[in-house]
């Protein structure tokens, strides 16, 4: 049988056509544009999110038996607040994970509420990206199109939707919501409650891999599938890379580079984090896991290459970096050009250059964007050593994780053996296995992810560069602490 995964990133959805021995015989992708009205906002029309989706997987399934398409799974974006009226139709645009305008309403939620509540409650403390913050600043903000929300709902869950008309969400993406309680996995009332809103009004709870419906007729005469594709639940995107790349079951990791940088550790119970550093969320095996997200990441790097040096060759521009430059560049950048979320938690947070000389190149500057992006990660895989967790190796995916050196650059300044994948297409891919268990090729997520999920390729640091790498970082930690007071003055 075959099996679609739609993976609703930030920039484009990705499709994927996946046999049922795990092999991707089609890619379709569509970009559509985001929007940042304001500094440090950013959102996105869902109506671009179908039209691109739709479009995409007549194209996918051309020339291949689409009697032979058994299931659907879709993996996206997190956090995104998605929000639907009485007749379904969409009340404004979404407001994204990458969001930073709730700086008031999440320090209200961490400070009045009590960060002790939150996490009681969820499992988590509130970020700017969270959708219950995004609910709170809707009601202060907009507060006519607040009453007439009928539906709540994530972004991949607006797809399921379109695909099937169930309202539906899964326990990954429902964890990053702070209206879901994780250790339990039900919705959380007292949250609800805050944020003045209904249990009606939340979308139906599923685990990742159970299918929520099947195609509505005129969906499937419109995609050309049968009526009865089956659509399961899905998850977050960072839920479904991790079934993509198997790590599933005890402390295994997976380091995602896409628009945002993720450190995923999965954990087969729930576990949390002193301060709240790390997400604490429900996984798409039906355990848990401990994540940290930083807002820009890949994005670091193309923002840099495209809108600043004015290119699309990324890997031309890298080409000069030797090996010998890795952990010796005087130039750190900041990566925060959408504020950051761990470990800072600051949405005024902004990106830096910092160390420049007469003699810094143009080199020397893309070089420490990618070096401050592994920074990033760094911070947040340095959080889940606190917790015991012994992090000895990982797998990398992601978009940037396509560059070899920018591998390098995470395997010296990790020290961790970093493991790829066969299959890059970690979300999609993820999705098209959990609908695999849905339809019951499989028995469990985590047979599905043993048994297709191929390591191709283990790259180990080497100890000089790590060591060396080891005295940047710890320069590099020292730089946003003496910045933090000054960044909401200057933004
Ligand atoms: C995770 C997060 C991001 C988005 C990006 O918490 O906000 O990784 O899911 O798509």
């Amino acid at each position: 049988m075959y099996y679609i995964g739609i993976d609703l990133g930030t920039s484009a959805v990705k499709t994927l056509l996946m046999d049922g021995g795990g092999k991707v015989l089609r890619i379709v992708s569509r970009e559509y544009p985001i929007e940042f009205p304001h500094p440090g906002w950013s959102q996105q029309r869902p109506q671009d999110w179908r039209d691109a989706a739709f479009a995409c997987i007549p194209e996918l399934i051309e020339g291949f038996d689409r009697t032979l398409v058994a299931g659907i799974g879709v993996g996206g974006q997190m956090h995104g607040l998605v929000v639907l009226d009485r007749d379904d139709r969409v009340v404004r645009p979404a407001i994204l994970w990458n969001d930073g305008r709730t700086a008031k309403e999440t320090e209200w939620l961490n400070e009045v509420v009590g960060k002790k509540n939150l996490s009681a409650w969820t499992g988590n403390i509130a970020f700017a990206g969270f959708t219950a913050p995004k609910l709170l600043w809707m009601k202060a903000n907009e507060p006519e199109l607040f009453a007439k929300i009928h539906k709540i709902m994530l972004p991949k869950d607006y797809v399921v939707y379109l695909l099937t008309g169930v309202h539906s969400t899964d326990v990954s993406d429902a964890s990053g919501t702070l209206l879901f309680d994780v250790a339990r996995r039900r919705w959380s009332e007292p949250m609800l409650e805050i944020c003045g809103v209904s249990r009606e009004q939340m979308p139906r709870l599923y685990e990742s891999c159970e299918a929520v419906g099947t195609l509505k007729p005129e969906v499937a005469r419109r995609l050309g599938l049968p009526q009865s594709v089956a659509v399961c639940a899905g998850a977050g995107d960072n839920a479904a890379a991790a079934v993509g790349t198997n790590t599933v079951g005890e402390g295994r990791c997976n380091i995602s580079v896409g628009t945002s940088g993720t450190a995923f550790v999965s954990s087969e119970r729930f576990r949390v984090d002193d301060n709240n550093a790390l997400h604490a969320f429900a996984h798409a095996d039906g355990a848990y896991h401990l994540m940290g997200c930083m807002l820009s990441a890949a994005s670091c790097n193309k923002w840099w290459a495209e809108n600043i040096l004015r290119t699309s060759d990324f890997a031309a521009e890298q080409a000069g970096v030797t090996e010998d430059m890795l952990g010796r560049n005087r130039v750190f950048f900041l990566p925060y050009l959408m504020g950051e979320r761990s470990p800072h938690n600051d949405p005024a947070a902004r990106g830096t250059f910092i160390g420049m000389s007469m003699d810094t190149s143009r080199l020397d500057m893309t070089l420490s964007v990618l070096e401050g992006v592994a920074f990033g990660v760094r911070d947040s895989v340095e959080v889940a050593k606190t917790l015991g967790i012994p992090v000895a190796r990982s797998k990398i995916c992601g978009g940037g994780a396509k560059s070899p050196l920018w591998r390098s650059i995470f395997a010296n300044v990790l020290n961790l053996e970093l493991d790829t994948i066969a299959s890059e297409e970690g979300p999609g891919l993820g999705a098209a296995m959990l609908a695999a268990v849905a339809c019951g090729e499989y028995a469990s997520v985590s047979e599905v992810a043993s048994r297709l999920v191929r390591v191709e390729g283990t790259l180990k640091p080497d100890p000089g560069i790590a060591a060396r790498y080891e005295e940047r970082y710890r320069e590099f930690r020292g730089i946003y602490p003496c910045l933090k007071e000054l960044f909401p003055r200057i933004g």
